[in-house]
């Protein structure tokens, strides 16, 4: 079975668990981008955060993430209580009970004892996935939300950078040329990009990398069985004026088997004032972050600098997220 068809297994007809960025469909996308600038603009007020505290009041979340997060466990956590919902946390592999031997199956289970809903970030490609098989065959299935899943996906970040995209370029996401820079081998959050964007017309991505960090074959056959136009360079000479998005990435060095990033050179593709000088005007500077010295803090005064932005946009869409998966989207989209 391909993981389409195992993905359209889990989640026929509606959003309940979201496992991978090939889930979303292009309506979904555009309601859930008019839900987060509807909920950040309610979100204003005091009275309008106390309407918001009151639509999941009822509802429980726990975040297990078992590999590092700053942002995207500060904006799920946040997102969760801005609609009102309590959180637990299990942040480190070693507190739970794994520590103790406990298989990955039995945490799942004792999670769903105690929840609502699973926020899940784990090395573990698969782990996301099978906890929303477990959770579908017992008695009172409950929402996954892949938070990242080892090198592979994260389709929460994919959201954010597509709805970045929407607010940056006005609603008009199509006919883009994307430059990739940096570890497109173990970066998911490229992975991610890649099949939110296939929801976008003439969309065109130029992957730069060092040769030993270029996309893997698996992307490669989706990008070409999607007919997505791509080139693949080792500098950014060729698309410097006439991109208009530059997505950066650091160097995933937590994949390498035997220290190996230590002997890449990935500095001719840092962004300096030179490329700067050379980039279109509107175009926009992207980065999952956490950055390393591939964007110099410097450069966050340029106002093609989005990356704070794009942090801030994903607290948004997780809150419109979160809404979707329980079905109050229409109450929210209501409010006065
Ligand atoms: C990314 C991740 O975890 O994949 N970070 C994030 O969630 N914003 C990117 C990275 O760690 O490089």
């Amino acid at each position: 079975m391909s993981e389409n068809e195992r993905l359209s297994n889990i989640n026929p007809n509606e959003l309940l668990h979201v496992i991978s960025a090939l889930q979303f469909k292009h309506e979904d996308l555009l309601i859930l981008f008019e839900l987060a600038d509807k909920i950040r603009n309610i979100a204003e007020t005091k009275a309008g955060l106390d309407f918001l505290r009151t639509i999941l009041s009822h509802k429980r979340a726990v975040l297990y993430f078992a590999q590092p997060s700053t942002r995207t466990y500060l904006s799920f956590n946040n997102a969760c209580q801005i609609l009102g919902m309590q959180t637990s946390d299990m942040r480190i592999a070693g507190n739970s009970s794994e520590a103790k031997g406990e298989s990955l199956e039995d945490t799942l289970e004792t999670i769903h004892s105690y929840t609502d809903l699973l926020i899940i970030r784990h090395i573990e490609e698969n782990l996301a996935e099978k906890a929303a098989w477990m959770y579908n065959n017992s008695d009172r299935p409950i929402p996954v939300i892949n938070a990242g899943s080892g090198p592979n996906e994260h389709p929460t970040q994919a959201l954010l950078d597509a709805y970045t995209l929407y607010r940056a370029f006005k609603g008009n996401i199509k006919n883009k040329t994307i430059a990739v820079i940096g570890d497109l081998k173990r970066g998911r959050t490229v992975r991610s990009l890649i099949r939110i964007l296939n929801n976008f017309e003439y969309i065109k991505f130029i992957f730069i990398s060092p040769i030993v960090l270029k996309i893997p074959e698996d992307v490669k056959s989706y990008l070409l069985k999607n007919n997505i136009v791509f080139e693949e360079s080792d500098s950014l000479d060729s698309c410097i004026k006439t991109a208009d998005v530059f997505y950066y990435t650091r160097i995933q060095d937590e994949y390498d088997m035997l220290n190996e990033s230590k002997a890449i050179d990935y500095t001719n593709l840092y962004l300096n004032p030179e490329y700067l000088s050379k980039m279109q005007k509107n175009a926009i500077i992207l980065h999952p972050l956490p950055r390393r010295a591939e964007i110099p803090p410097d450069i966050d005064k340029d106002k093609r600098a989005w990356y704070w932005k794009q942090e801030i946009n994903g607290l948004w869409i997780r809150t419109a997220l979160i809404s979707y998966i329980f079905k109050v989207d229409g109450y929210i989209l209501k409010y006065k």
